[in-house]
């Protein structure tokens, strides 16, 4: 027998090898992906039905599959995988993880139009983390201290304008207030004192530019995008020549506009007029609504709940024992009782019901109870503080306002770690403006209690879904009447 092998053999036997080795990677690759622990899927009709769900309710959505799916789950929106992490054990990686693994820049893609070219997320992670130590500067205590005197003196002056006795919509007044204090402390003294109606009308077009629909479609070619577009370009041109005006002069203020003017990139490069433009407008969306709608909760709260004003009142009137009428930013740091109470309003009703990341990478997190969840790649994120804050296992009767469940002893929002309470997010992309907003609110909030007694006319008020921040819904009547908080016993 010739055993005596030729080409043709050859190149067949190594055909054949390479055959099986191929197929042996394609079985491995296909056995390791199903192998993998993909997290249980919401049962909906297949293709709209997610969307549908989604749509007539996020929240009530993620209530009922967390009880029947748990803390890990997946929704399709249409062509899209949303997983959801709810509690602070399976968020701890979409708070921490690194950009490269979970980023914001495609989910929030929506905002650029609204924010403008060259900032934010129309810029690369490495220059938004530049543009972010920007606003970081610009909220340091030091700025802080200047920006708090604005704060009380917008509030003293605003409601040195109501009369004796009267009826309000708490929520119409906070809104005004609150867009006057943030013109004055982040977009400067000649939008404030000179062009504060021009450039209102126009935040409010960019303002009204942005549905729910600009989330999927973000130039959509409707008429509120259209307004939205012609609103910021016309932004673009004031806020270009208040910028030059104030470089010719070569005067300075205390404010965050010239935080941003002054601010320069690693390379040396100064912050150009259009950028410091969309900064400002990104700090005065991130800060504005959110902070109105929670001081108006604040406020329905401390009047529904008479043993929490009660208190909140105590407070003030030892602090004005202690100070007299002064109000600056050391003294509202003192004021932990209404701290407490409007973090307790933040609780219940955070306007960001929704954060969301993109997945660039493989990931695994495991529950609270020990199962692992394989994420893919391409997978969208999301987790949601309007659900988690409300978790009974951390926090005691979760839907009652109780501020004392954050009393030193009680401590409830850190008894199940960094990520039990996510109304300002947490980790790599927590909130900068979180002490801007609480010296706000306080600047507010102790300025009324000083000056007025109250009682809420109109029923408890209900949260309005349909909104992107999501706040109050309809009018919150108040009655008023003007007094001095006496401290005499
Ligand atoms: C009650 C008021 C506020 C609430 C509830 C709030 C909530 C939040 C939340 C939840 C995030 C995280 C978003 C995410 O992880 O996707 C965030 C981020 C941010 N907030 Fe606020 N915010 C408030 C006020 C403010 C104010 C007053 C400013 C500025 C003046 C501000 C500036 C920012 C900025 C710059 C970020 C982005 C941080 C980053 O990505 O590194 N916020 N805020």
């Amino acid at each position: 027998m010739d055993l005596k092998l030729n080409g043709k053999d050859i190149s067949a036997g190594l055909l054949f090898l390479v055959t099986i080795v191929f197929l042996r990677l394609v079985w491995g690759l296909l056995a390791q992906k199903s192998r993998r622990r993909l997290p249980p899927t919401v049962k909906t009709f297949p293709l709209i039905g997610g969307l549908l769900r989604f749509m007539k309710g996020p929240i009530v959505m993620v209530r009922e599959e967390y009880a029947k799916l748990g803390s890990v789950f997946t929704v399709n929106l249409l062509n899209r995988r949303v997983t959801f992490f709810i509690g602070p054990e399976v968020s701890s990686h979409f708070f921490k993880a690194p950009e490269s693994d979970l980023s914001q820049q495609e989910v929030y893609q929506f905002n650029v139009p609204t924010f403008g070219p060259g900032v934010v997320f129309d810029v690369d992670y490495s220059v938004r983390q530049e543009q972010f130590r920007f606003f970081t500067e610009a909220l340091r205590v030091n700025k802080l201290k200047s920006y708090v005197d604005q704060m009380v003196f917008e509030a003293e002056d605003y409601f040195s304008k109501w009369g004796d006795v009267g009826t309000v919509d708490l929520k119409y007044e906070l809104e005004h207030l609150i867009i006057l204090t943030a013109s004055r402390c982040l977009l400067g003294r000649e939008v404030r004192d000179k062009l504060f109606d021009d450039v209102s009308a126009l935040f409010h077009d960019l303002d009204n530019g942005m549905r729910p629909i600009s989330v999927l479609f973000p130039y959509l070619p409707i008429p509120a995008h259209r307004q939205r577009d012609r609103a910021r370009a016309r932004i673009s041109e004031i806020f270009e020549s208040i910028i030059k005006s104030r470089k010719c002069s070569g005067y300075s203020e205390d404010d965050m506009l010239q935080c941003f003017i002054d601010s320069k990139y690693k390379n040396g490069r100064p912050t150009t007029e259009g950028e410091i433009t969309g900064l400002l407008i990104a700090a005065l969306f991130a800060g504005q609504h959110t902070s109105s709608i929670t001081s108006t909760w604040t406020g329905a709260y401390l009047l529904k709940y008479k043993e929490y004003m009660s208190a909140a009142i105590e407070e003030q009137k030892n602090l004005m024992k202690k100070y007299g009428d002064k109000v600056n930013h050391d003294i509202l740091s003192e004021m932990d009782v209404l701290y407490r109470c409007i973090k307790e309003a933040l609780r219940l009703h955070p306007p960001l019901i929704m954060l969301l990341r993109q997945s660039h990478s493989d990931f695994t997190v495991k529950t609270r109870e020990g199962v692992e969840y394989d994420i893919p790649k391409g997978h969208i994120v999301a987790t949601s503080p309007a659900f988690a804050n409300r978790l009974p296992y951390i926090y005691k009767e979760p839907d009652r306002y109780d501020p004392d469940r954050f009393s030193p002893g009680r401590e409830e929002d850190k008894a199940a770690g960094q990520f039990s309470y996510i109304s300002f997010g947490g980790g790599r992309h927590g909130c900068l403006g979180e002490p801007f907003a609480y010296l706000q609110i306080k600047a507010i909030w102790s300025h009324l209690i000083r000056n007025f007694e109250f009682e809420l006319v109109s029923p408890f008020p209900e949260i309005d879904w349909n909104a992107m921040v999501v706040g109050v819904k309809g009018q919150v009547m108040v009655r008023y009447k003007r007094r001095m908080l006496s401290i005499v016993e």
